[in-house]
């Protein structure tokens, strides 16, 4: 058992959080407001796919991939969310007669992470009605897939999976801000960052839920426990991976069935990787190397730390 107070839970509190929740909560109609996407332009930034270097594609091409990528993140983020809820409700469980404000600050976590399905669940539908065509779902629609990864993540302990969460929330920031910069310039799209801004607001309070209870759990842990945890970390990251291999195959075919392309096998297999490590980029690089999730990680092993490469 550690004494150790962390300086990553300085200034945090979970009436604190509750109170910005309410503040900052919206509702999914009201970022739809009955808007579509202009699926005449690229909906994400350029450096979302990544294969503006590839002379082998058109225009076209190069739009319907990114279109592919709207669709492939918001499916992505709005199935792996979906263990959050279960994850919170074992937590509660364990806590019933707690403080008030920490029970109410992780039912509002567990109730968005709710509503963020819905959120992306209504942007895959918006996105396929603005474009005209379906896009290729990992995740099927009997949600066999989403109970195997959720079932799979459930099977870690809570302190891992509130680390992962917390490199992925943090991530889902610097995705807003991507978003922003990059179309300030190439008039993307408004909409879809307006989603991403939404998602994000609500994260922020998550952030910082999670490293109070992070803080908890990391208490508990000898050292070399909490070693351990960061090999638990790298097995949830292959799951993840396990979702980009299959959603990148996805992209691919729903390129090809929208534009008739057929590839040489040259050509597929340069773009499959380079569609691999764009997606793998901002799911995975963006959130593990943000600098509030290497403090942390930091902070709670430095030989946990050094297993994702963090000095
Ligand atoms: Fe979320
Ligand atoms: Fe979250």
């Amino acid at each position: 058992m550690r004494s150790t107070d962390y300086t990553f839970t300085q200034g945090l509190d979970y009436a604190s959080i509750v109170t910005a929740s309410e503040n900052v909560a919206w509702t999914v109609d009201e970022i739809f407001r009955g808007r579509c996407f202009d699926a005449s332009k690229p909906i994400v930034p350029a450096s979302w796919v990544g294969t503006h270097r590839l002379e082998f594609l058109t225009d076209q091409e190069q739009r319907t991939l990114n279109h592919c990528r709207a669709f492939s993140y918001v499916h992505i983020f709005g199935n792996f969310e979906e263990f959050i809820p279960i994850h919170l409700t074992g937590i509660v469980e364990q806590h019933r007669h707690d403080d008030r404000t920490h029970l109410r600050a992780l039912f509002r976590f567990g109730e968005e992470e709710m509503k963020h399905q819905q959120l992306f669940r209504r942007t895959e539908t918006v996105l396929e009605q603005s474009c005209g065509h379906q896009f290729g779902r990992y995740f099927d629609d009997a949600k066999t897939r989403v109970t195997e990864l959720a079932n799979a993540i459930l099977s870690y302990p809570p302190l891992p999976r509130f680390l992962i969460l917390l490199a992925l929330e943090l991530g889902s920031q610097r995705h807003y801000v991507e978003s922003v910069q990059d179309h300030t310039e190439e008039g993307g799209d408004q909409l879809y960052a307006e989603i991403l801004k939404a998602h994000w607001v609500e994260e922020a309070q998550h952030t910082k839920a999670n490293m109070l209870e992070i803080a908890r759990l990391a208490r508990t842990l000898s050292p070399e426990a909490m070693s351990t945890v960061f090999d638990q970390i790298i097995r949830i990251g292959g799951l993840v991976n396990d979702i980009i291999v299959g959603q990148v195959t996805q992209e691919l075919d729903t390129l090809q069935q929208v534009t008739g392309r057929t590839f040489t096998d040259a050509e597929a297999t340069t773009l499959r990787e380079t569609l691999y490590g764009s997606l793998n980029r901002i799911l995975c690089d963006v959130s593990l190397s943000h600098p509030g999730f290497v403090k942390v990680a930091l902070e709670l092993s430095k030989e946990g730390s050094a297993k994702l490469g963090f000095a």
